[in-house]
């Protein structure tokens, strides 16, 4: 038993794994790029306040699961590790003052997101997101626009049978008037509420509807929907937002229930779910439109919305559905050699492939000829590079391990031969 592990709720992503992590960025990159959204990194912790402020005080990622920084001194600022990203994001936009850049202002980050949540299959206290945010475009449009970004990112990642969830949780003015009947309904039921949703009936209704208590479960489904309560111009927002979703032939289910568990959303909010699994635990990823976070954040009113998928659970997925999620390189060739001491020849060449772009491990141990080559055959590397006594008159033999030939080649033109088997074989 190793006497240091890595803390609860985290794990080390073994190079297999990191590996499908990578994958899954590079998909993301590339569609980022194809919708227009560039590139942003902010910091691994804010000022807490930017938490408690876009989030929500009364939010259960901000009440229980914030990873708060001990401050070193009396004086210091409060610090937390983000949750999430989009607050911070927002934080960037006002404080660069990109409400001067042309609107939308469309930014994306892939990178570790931090709850101090309790750790189950799915559900770390250090995970990854995906997160993409196009902020100063009140849609309806461009909700469409963004909910299917999410929806082909599962597609082009191979997660099978992904089922968007839809609702619309109103604006400032038609919410105040539903959290009143909410808060009438939940009233009724009152001694029926565990004590932590007895105590957010009075500062955030809201709330109750995404609480994870299986004791609240009737009571929610049962509880009067947002959807019957929208202002016209919610109403007629959220009709315009189905029908580019139709238009663009994104399906997705009406899920009078979703309210998503941050406070900055208004109006559309969305899940991603896999099919036959849209438990709350399950959630692919999630978003929605924020209208107000700019301007709590301290900026100017301005509209916006955006997603964060989280990569862990779509690893999962892949994992659960057998899709290969990554094909690891190996290296394209094993420089051995007849003289088992040495490998300075061994490393100069290895050294002067890889000055040429080329994927190649140097054998280093002082094994037998014959034990370096088992060991090339072992990783699947297509070739074995030789050493002997040629390398005198500047030649080296180059053994196929696959086709099982072997030719004299002049060390002069290795990198080019191999380049050109790594392009017809698809290594490297
Ligand atoms: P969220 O629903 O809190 O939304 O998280 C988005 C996704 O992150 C979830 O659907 C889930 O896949 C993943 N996730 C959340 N917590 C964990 C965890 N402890 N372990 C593993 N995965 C997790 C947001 O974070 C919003 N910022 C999304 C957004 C962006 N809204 C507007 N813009």
């Amino acid at each position: 038993m190793p006497s240091f592990r890595a803390p609860r709720g985290t794990r080390d992503l073994l190079p297999e794994t990191r590996a499908g992590l990578s994958r899954l960025e590079a998909i993301a990159r590339s569609l980022a790029a194809r919708y227009g959204y560039r590139e942003i990194e902010t910091p691994l912790f804010e000022q807490t306040a930017v938490f408690e402020r876009g989030i929500g005080e009364v939010t259960d990622v901000v009440e229980k699961e914030l990873f708060r920084l001990a401050p070193r001194t009396e004086e210091s600022e409060s610090w937390a590790l983000r949750p999430e990203a989009t607050a911070g994001i927002v934080r960037a936009y006002v404080q660069a003052g990109m409400q001067t850049w042309p609107q939308p202002v469309k930014l994306t980050l892939a990178g570790p997101m931090f709850r101090y949540d309790r750790p189950q299959a799915g559900r770390y206290r250090q995970f990854y997101q995906w997160d993409c945010e196009a902020i100063g475009d009140p849609g309806p449009a461009v909700d469409a626009e963004m909910i299917e970004l999410g929806w082909r990112f599962y597609a082009e990642a191979g997660v099978p049978n992904v089922q968007v969830l839809l609702n619309s949780i109103g604006d400032a003015a038609c919410r105040p008037a539903y959290l009143e009947t909410l808060k009438a309904y939940f009233g009724r039921h009152s001694a029926q509420l565990p004590e932590l949703e007895r105590r957010r009936l009075e500062t955030n209704p809201l709330r109750l509807l995404d609480s994870k208590d299986p004791d609240m479960a009737a009571l929610i489904a049962a509880a009067p929907k947002i959807s019957q309560c929208l202002c016209e111009a919610c109403e007629t927002h959220f009709a315009s937002v189905r029908a580019h979703l139709d238009a663009l032939a994104v399906p997705y289910r009406l899920e009078p229930t979703l309210v998503r568990g941050l406070d900055y959303y208004a109006r559309t909010a969305f899940e991603y779910y896999r099919s036959g699994a849209e438990g709350q635990q399950q959630a692919l990823g999630g978003g929605g439109r924020y209208d107000g976070l700019v301007e709590l954040l301290g900026g100017r009113a301005t509209p916006g919305l955006g997603f964060a998928l989280g990569l862990d659970r779509v690893l999962l997925a892949l994992d659960d559905s057998g899709a290969a999620a990554t094909k690891e390189t190996t290296p394209l060739a094993v420089i051995v050699g007849a003289d088992p001491a040495d490998t300075t020849a061994r490393l100069k060449v290895a050294s002067q492939l890889r000055a040429e772009g080329l994927a190649v491990r140097a054998e280093l141990s002082p094994r037998k000829l014959s034990r370096q080559l088992e060991s090339a055959a072992k990783e699947h590397a297509h070739f074995a590079v030789i050493l002997g006594d040629e390398l005198a008159d500047g030649h080296v033999q180059l053994k196929d391990l696959e086709a099982g030939t072997q030719r004299l080649v002049p060390i002069g033109e290795l990198a080019k031969d191999l380049a050109r088997a790594a392009r017809s074989h698809h290594h490297g």
